[in-house]
């Protein structure tokens, strides 16, 4: 079976002939020459796809590389300006998800589209109204079960989504499709919002369909699960497909390469941490959270200029009420937060915003974004009113202009122009949007709250530089991060934050990622 990348614009039959081994199956889906426009953005440039039975294909590609697109055109979501679409080797027509069920087709969005409100078996069954008879919840609980035992997904058909953790909403997504019959799933970034553990779970739910002989698409940024669970990868930039490798015979870095287009370096240069006066200080800080129970249990730390304490532990830790106490986003019900010597404690985030802190939400597209201003304004929107953006209270739209070139640029945020509207961006640009934003406005304190979760290498690669740069001007960053690699690289010290309480801070330069997995366990409790 030849697949290289240079044959896929030849007609089936020349492919043939230039096959070298058998072939052992055809193509369970082909898409050829797709292409799709919107206005100022070529999303998708004659983009072939080919999916095998019993495969998973990893689609990888840089933010705004046109993933999304070109599986919102196979599920009918878009209409293609150009290109067919071929299943078992007929060609069809797709005009909804409608019709894409129809022919085993089904997607998990990157934002799911459940109801909280409804049933896990309610919401399967949703919008099947159209099927002869609506089976009995009963009936229909009991398909649930046996689906849910057949791929290891487990999930109770009575829960209210609202109770389910997003690892769980997950699993109702990919049972609503296998419910509805789907033999090709695709999975649009999937893992970005889950925790190791959920992801490697869901590795072994892909393992299991394809071993059934389902097949799957499926888009991520993790080097490590396109080597883990696909057997093919297929690598997009700029709305084209750049590459196409087995996974056995490539690797992160060339596939990183080829992603951004230049060399990506997975560690970074890091100079010697020289520490100035302590910009934070927490001080017995406690804490609740939404639901009124402990959150924080008397965490204490400081944090000198010219230096990254690094976060970690698992997602609800604390984590969350931390930034938000910090950040004046919520009330500490004890303590104190300083800073630069100052109380602040349980001052308004106008305040703690005057004295010198930024900070990039986890919740990017929620709290950080105007969707109907320009991208060159949201990344302008902080430093307005102060020079050079402003001198004496006149604007100054050229250097906002620049400004926003500069960032566009260093962050590779991929929009028509500096006045396209965020709302047309993909999530992962308007989130460097964001970035930018709050890296370039830092006085002081920088709280970084997952910054690199959801981005690709190039992006990731570049908010890393930018934080270490924060640090070498002298200012303070609070890191945030599950990923224990990036607190490695680039923390000076890690805290490990387990049950709302500092199990223990290490220097970075000498801590190891078992020791700090046993601390986020709370198995092991190490002094400063
Ligand atoms: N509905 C839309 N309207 C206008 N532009 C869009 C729309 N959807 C995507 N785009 C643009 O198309 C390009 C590809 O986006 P997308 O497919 O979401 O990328 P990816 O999934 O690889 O991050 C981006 O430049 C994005 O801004
Ligand atoms: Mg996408």
């Amino acid at each position: 079976m030849m697949r290289d990348s240079h044959l896929t614009h030849h007609a089936p039959w020349i492919k043939k002939m230039l096959m070298s081994e058998p072939t052992t199956s055809s193509p369970i889906l082909e898409m050829r020459g797709i292409t799709k426009r919107f206005p100022g953005v070529l999303a998708n440039d004659h983009a072939d796809l080919e999916l095998y039975p019993g495969e998973v294909l990893a689609l990888l590609g840089e933010n705004g590389a046109g993933k999304t697109t070109l599986m919102n055109v196979l599920v009918g979501l878009y209409r293609p300006d150009e290109g067919e679409i071929f299943v078992h080797g007929q060609r069809v027509e797709i005009h909804s998800p409608r019709d894409a069920a129809a022919l085993g087709i089904g997607m998990v969005h990157q934002n799911f589209m459940l109801v909280p409100t409804m049933t896990v078996a309610e919401n399967i069954v949703l919008g099947m109204s159209n099927l002869p008879f609506v089976p009995r919840m009963a009936e229909i609980a009991r398909r649930i079960r046996a689906i849910s035992q057949r791929y290891n997904l487990e999930v109770d058909p009575n829960a209210y989504i609202w109770q389910l953790s997003v690892g769980e909403q997950q699993r109702v997504e990919i049972l609503k499709l296998l419910y509805r019959g789907a033999e090709i799933l695709i999975l649009d970034e999937p893992t970005a919002v889950l925790t190791p553990q959920e992801s490697h779970e869901l590795g072994r739910i892909l393992k299991r369909m394809t071993d059934e002989g389902k097949s799957a698409v499926f888009i991520t940024h993790k080097m490590e699960e396109v080597m883990e669970f696909s057997q093919w990868v297929r690598v997009m930039r700029a709305g084209r497909v750049v590459a196409v490798k087995k996974t056995a015979e490539t690797n992160p870095q060339e596939l990183a390469r080829l992603m951004v287009g230049r060399e990506v370096l997975f560690r970074l240069e890091k100079n010697v941490c020289t520490p100035g006066d302590v910009v934070l200080e927490l001080r017995d800080v406690h804490a609740e959270n939404d639901k009124g129970l402990p959150a924080l249990r008397g965490v204490s730390f400081t944090i000198h200029g010219g230096e990254i304490l690094g976060i970690a532990g698992v997602a609800g830790n604390g984590q969350r009420e931390l930034v938000e106490v910090i950040t004046g986003l919520r009330k500490a019900t004890r303590g104190k937060v300083l800073i630069n010597g100052e109380d602040r404690t349980n001052k308004p985030p106008l305040d703690i915003i005057r004295s010198g802190v930024s900070h990039i939400p986890a919740d990017r597209i929620g709290m950080g974004a105007v969707a109907d201003m320009a991208v060159a304004d949201n990344i302008a929107m902080k430093g307005y009113r102060q020079p050079p953006l402003t001198d004496h209270g006149i604007l100054h739209p050229r250097r906002i202009l620049e400004l926003a070139q500069r960032m566009i640029t260093a962050f590779r945020i991929a929009t028509p122009t500096p006045q396209t509207h965020i709302k047309f961006l993909s999530g992962g640009n308007i989130q460097k949007v964001i970035l930018a934003r709050e890296i370039e406005a830092c006085a002081g304190l920088l709280v970084a709250a997952y910054p690199s979760r959801g981005l690709d290498v190039g992006a990731t690669e570049a908010v890393r530089r930018r934080l270490l740069e924060q640090r070498d001007a002298g200012r303070a960053v609070l890191l945030v991060s599950e990923d224990l690699e990036e607190l490695l690289t680039i923390a000076d010290r890690i805290a490990v934050l387990f049950e709302g309480r500092v199990m223990g801070i290490l220097p970075a330069a000498t801590a190891d990622i078992e020791t700090l997995g046993l601390m986020m366990a709370g198995a092991q409790e190490v002094g400063e």
